[in-house]
């Protein structure tokens, strides 16, 4: 694995490596057992969006594996003045080890990937999240003991969330069931590559999606660059929502993810976040096992 720029550039054994490699460090971390394997290296964290899981899981996650994080604010960096990805690149691969990105085009990160001589993480794209969905998976499997034959199913936005959903999800044997509006769908091309390789269907229809799922993910309606789109978006999605009702027809025992943050109120009921509230922080917690498991697969693949 050189670079992580979205969950179809990795194989289903690299995606269990990945999830094995968190459990270990976070069960050892609970131990009180920490490690210095990335001791001398810095991580470049370049952000053109808002975070907070992703900034600190990162940041966070290098101290404790006794490296640096540097955050690059495009407000700060010579990219917001017009500098090219490409440039960037070829600079930084000279000062540090390994970047981290949040921006908005897929593309951007292809591109600073193809010129970077060292690994390039997604840290968020309008098209993908692989990190927040290693997370998802990480928490599923603890939760769940298992992913293969289990029911994933994702209502609302198909934004990147719904994208890297479906390719985690069917990587790892998951059954996958999109409701979104026909206006709103996943990526095209990903739908079908799902529909070839896995159980996969995208509806309309929340109830025929949450029947019997043993997962119900949510994102928000409007993401980061769209909140001009809000009250369109509102109108759009006022039935894609979990809640009460939608719980009582998949599996007793389902449980409930967010990425997070969460609009309560439109993506999710407060009923129903508060009640899975240790479900979804966990997920939020995950971020920092799994970030840590991600850095360590690109610096120090030897390590397991
Ligand atoms: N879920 C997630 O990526 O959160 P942030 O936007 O706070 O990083
Ligand atoms: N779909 C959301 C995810 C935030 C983690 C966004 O892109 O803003």
């Amino acid at each position: 694995m050189k670079h992580l720029l979205k969950l179809a550039d990795l194989t289903t054994e690299e995606i269990i490596s990945i999830l094995n490699l968190a459990d270990r460090l976070k069960k050892e971390r609970k131990n009180g057992i920490n490690h210095t394997y990335l001791a001398g290296k810095t991580l470049g964290m370049i952000f053109q969006k808002a975070s907070t899981r992703t900034r600190v899981s990162f940041e966070a996650g290098m101290y404790q594996l006794g490296g640096n994080a540097l955050f690059l604010s495009d407000r700060d960096l010579q990219i917001g003045r017009g500098e090219s990805m490409e440039d960037t690149a070829r600079v930084l691969s000279r000062y540090i080890d390994a970047i981290m990105i949040r921006t908005f085009k897929q593309e951007d990160v292809e591109n600073l990937a193809r010129y970077s001589s060292i690994p390039v993480i997604n840290g968020l794209t309008d098209y993908a999240h692989p990190c927040q969905v290693l997370a998802d998976l990480m928490t599923i499997r603890e939760y769940k003991k298992n992913l293969e034959g289990r029911t994933l199913c994702y209502i609302g936005d198909g934004n990147n969330m719904a994208n890297s959903l479906i390719v985690g999800g069917i990587k790892t044997g998951m059954k996958v069931r999109i409701a979104c509006p026909s206006s709103n769908k996943p990526d095209a091309k990903i739908m079908e590559w799902a529909e070839k390789n896995g159980d996969f269907i995208c509806t309309e229809d929340v109830f025929l999606a949450a029947k019997d799922a043993d997962v119900l993910y949510t994102d928000v309606w409007a993401s980061m660059g769209q909140e001009h789109e809000i009250e369109e978006r509102r109108r759009i999605f006022k039935n894609y929502q979990i809640n009460d009702e939608v719980l009582k027809v998949a599996k007793s025992d389902a449980m409930v993810q967010h990425c997070l943050p969460a609009h309560k109120g439109e993506e999710i009921t407060t009923e129903v976040f508060d009640k899975h509230a240790d479900e979804i922080f966990d997920e939020a917690e995950n971020r920092l096992h799994v970030q840590k498991a991600v850095l360590l697969k690109l610096l120090m693949p030897e390590i397991n």
